[in-house]
């Protein structure tokens, strides 16, 4: 059940200490409000964001080192659940529209009456849950079922599969499916490792319900319990967690997972699994039903031999060409180099595929990252290896869903060349 009485977590971040004093104090007479944290600078206000995960941030524009224009725009990018304001002295409209080109919610004249500053933050917070948190209460309004697929989207199942274990693979569902969420964009990662599911701890998700709860209802399944299940990460992804406890893999049975997820389609862009080792029945029916199989192999001979043969397995259910794809991952130049790890070039000739993406080995960043229960992409996004999965997923939405990148073409070109168009001739 979703506390209504939770608080707004906010953020401030302005240059000018008084002002960042100012709005602090207004806001807290408000008991609705929370200051989370205050910030001097466009680049610590990033960072801040990150890392706390506020609702709002009230920004400045005019900073030094990084302003808040390309803060916003930063934020949108990466936390496209969180909503900024943007606050500025300047008035003009040549200053809104700026705003509102960066993905601004709304724009405050500095400085601002109080009740204008409550009245627009509740406002914009309350736009930004409904658009993203999708949450139906139980309440008198919410009670009444909604058909599952009414929104009727077009869904892609893309099942993220290796034989070997701690090859990477919940580090490329994760953050594959944070990178593919973006505003518009409905995006369901499923946990289907039912006894070891660790999608939560990398997310960094305290799920109250689990597939436990969902598989149950299976057969008479209604949008609200479908809400009330999934949990929300903060970049808009929802999530459908594994058991808490392996005991209570039991109580999934497997045999029943593929209608779940075959009634969850119509509602989301994308739904990501992550699946076990296991190439078992469930294993098998997911592939059927997967727009993409996505392998992830390391560069290494067991890796991929076993990778290798389950690739021939998929052959020979004489899937399209273009179904079985896989990823490279935890790949060292040096040890390329020097004969350790297997060349790139012949693995991919192996495969008779090229790698969607080859994604550097990088302990720093990706045990950071999981052990903060943060996305690798939450960061920036910039630097490998957040790059390559980012490459990654617009690889896979360019050519899943060319509707929806034309859309979005801005953030198509920034991102680093895709390998699918060599691969597919797009
Ligand atoms: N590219 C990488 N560089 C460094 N460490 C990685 C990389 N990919 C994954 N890891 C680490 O390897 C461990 C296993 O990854 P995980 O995604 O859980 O694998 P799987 O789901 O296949 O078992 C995790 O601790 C993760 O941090
Ligand atoms: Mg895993």
């Amino acid at each position: 059940m979703t506390d209504l009485r939770k608080k707004i977590k906010i953020l401030i971040v302005d240059d000018i200490p008084e002002a960042r004093e100012n709005l602090k104090k207004l806001l807290q007479f408000e008991p609705d409000f929370d200051v989370i944290a205050t910030a001097s600078t466009g680049r610590e206000g990033l960072d801040l964001a990150r890392d706390l995960v506020p609702n709002i941030v009230l920004m400045d524009i005019n900073m030094p080192d990084m302003d808040g224009i390309a803060a916003a725009n930063e934020l949108r990018r990466s936390m496209p659940a969180m909503a900024v304001i943007m606050m500025s002295v300047q008035g003009e409209a040549e200053y809104i529209r700026r705003a509102m080109a960066a993905g601004a919610k709304d724009f405050l004249t500095k400085p601002t009456p109080a009740e204008e500053l409550y009245a627009t933050v509740r406002r914009v917070y309350e736009i930004q849950e409904q658009t993203f948190r999708n949450i139906t209460i139980n309440t008198d309004e919410g009670a009444g079922k909604k058909s599952l697929a009414a929104d009727g989207r077009e869904t892609h199942v893309i099942v993220v599969y290796s034989p070997q274990g701690g090859a990477g693979k919940t580090t490329v569902a994760t953050n594959m499916a944070a990178a593919l969420m973006r505003e518009g964009t409905k995006v369901l990662l499923v946990d289907c490792d039912l006894q070891f599911g660790d999608v939560s701890i990398f997310l960094n998700l305290k799920p109250q319900a689990t597939i436990v709860d969902l598989i149950k209802n299976v057969d008479d399944l209604d949008m609200d319990l479908v809400e009330n299940v999934l949990v929300t990460h903060d970049s808009g992804l929802r999530v459908l967690c594994a058991p808490h406890r392996p005991a209570d893999a039991d109580l999934v049975p497997k045999d029943r997972i593929p209608t779940l997820i075959e009634k969850l389609k119509g509602r989301f862009d994308y739904i990501v699994v992550d699946i076990p080792t296991a190439l078992d029945d469930l294993a098998l029916a997911l592939f059927d039903m997967a727009a993409r199989i996505m392998l992830v192999v390391n560069p290494t001979l067991p890796a991929v031999r076993n990778t290798l043969a389950v690739m021939e397995l998929l052959d020979s259910f004489e899937y399209p060409q273009e179904k079985t794809v896989f990823v490279i991952n935890r790949y060292t130049a040096d040890l390329e180099k020097a004969g350790i790890t297997l060349k790139i070039a012949a693995i991919e000739s192996k495969m008779r595929r090229q790698a969607l993406t080859i994604i550097p080995m990088d302990e720093k960043r990706v045990l950071y990252s999981v052990n903060r229960g943060v996305s690798v992409i939450a960061r920036d996004r910039n630097q490998s290896p957040a790059k390559e999965l980012v490459a990654l997923a617009d690889t896979l939405r360019t050519n899943l869903s060319p509707q929806l990148e034309e859309q979005d073409q801005t953030s198509a070109n920034q991102a680093p060349k895709s390998r699918f168009g060599r691969l597919f001739g797009g």
